[in-house]
C-alpha cells in the first residue's frame, strides 16, 4: 500500500519546512531507509503535489542496523531508518532529523559532540594490553553501542554542550570501568562521576528506545557500582 512520507527538511531554505513525498513499497521488507533512498534515485523527485523537489540528505552506510549512522525520528521516536518497516505504519509516517543535535542539512546532523564527550571523558583504553578482561558480559553489552544517539534524543537530561554526556558516553565508558583493574580506573571514575552518574535520573528511557537493545540499566547499575561505591565489577 502507498504511503505518505512527510519529512521535516531544510535543504535550500532557512527554516524547516515539512514536504510529503508519496511511496509505493517494493516489498514488506521496505523501511524507511529503502524509501529516502528509492525516492533519490527517481530521475525527477516530486512532491505529492507534483511540485520539483531537491534530493533528500539523509546520512547511511550498512543499512543493517550496524553503524547508527541512519538515525532519525520517525513518527516521534528516535529510530534507525534501517528498522523502520514501511508497513509498521498506516498509509502516513512523518521523518524528522534528531533534534538534539544542529541540523546539517534535512535529516542529516552534526553528531560530533558524541566524539568530543568520549574524548573529554577518555573513554578508551591508550594500550588494549592494559584492559583486563573481567566483565565479559559487561564488555560485551557495551561494545554494542552504535554511538547512533538515540538515547540522546529520548534523555529528558540531556542536552548538547552540556555536562552530562548521556547513555551515549555512559555505554562505552562501562566497558572500561568494568575491565581496568583498581588503581587503574580513577580518571576514568572521576570522569564518569561528573559526566554521567551526577546527571543521570535514572527513568531509563535510554532503555526502551536504543536500537541496539543494549541492557543500559545493567551498565549503569555495574558502573555505579564499582565507580561511585567501590565495589566489585560484575
Ligand atoms: S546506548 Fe543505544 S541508543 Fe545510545 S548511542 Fe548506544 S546504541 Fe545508540
Ligand atoms: S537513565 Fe534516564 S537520565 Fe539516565 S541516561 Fe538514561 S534516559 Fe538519560
Ligand atoms: S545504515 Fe547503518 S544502522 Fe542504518
Amino acid at each position: 500500500m502507498a504511503i505518505f512520507i512527510e519529512i521535516l527538511r531544510t535543504k535550500n531554505s532557512d527554516k524547516q519546512y515539512f514536504e510529503t513525498f508519496l511511496y509505493e513499497p517494493f516489498g514488506d521488507g521496505d523501511t524507511i531507509a529503502t524509501a529516502l533512498k528509492k525516492l533519490n534515485e527517481r530521475e525527477e523527485l516530486k512532491d505529492v503535489d507534483g511540485k520539483a523537489a531537491e534530493k533528500i540528505e539523509w546520512e547511511c552506510s550498512c543499512l543493517q542496523k550496524k553503524c547508527g549512522s541512519c538515525a532519525m525520528v520517525i513518527n516521534g521516536r528516535p529510530r534507525l531508518a534501517c528498522d523502520a518497516k514501511i508497513s509498521e505504519f498506516k498509509g502516513k509516517v512523518r521523518v524528522e532529523p534528531l533534534k538534539k543535535f544542529p541540523v546539517v542539512c534535512d535529516l542529516t546532523v552534526d553528531r560530533s559532540i558524541l566524539f568530543a564527550n568520549l574524548k573529554e571523558m577518555k573513554s578508551w583504553v591508550p594500550d588494549e594490553k592494559e584492559a583486563i578482561i573481567n566483565g565479559k558480559e559487561i564488555q560485551y553489552e557495551s561494545s554494542r553501542c552504535l554511538q547512533c544517539g538515540c538515547c540522546l534524543e529520548i534523555c529528558p537530561n540531556f542536552y548538547s554542550g552540556g555536562k552530562f554526556f548521556g547513555m551515549a558516553a555512559g555505554a562505552l565508558t562501562s566497558r572500561l570501568i568494568s575491565e581496568l583493574p583498581k588503581g587503574e580506573r580513577d580518571e576514568i571514575a572521576k570522569a564518569y562521576k561528573k559526566h554521567f552518574y551526577a546527571g543521570c535520573g535514572k527513568s531509563l528511557a535510554c532503555k526502551d528506545v536504543c536500537p541496539a537493545g543494549i541492557d543500559t540499566e545493567k551498565l549503569l547499575v555495574n558502573s555505579n557500582a564499582v565507580a561511585i561505591w567501590k565495589r566489585k565489577s560484575k
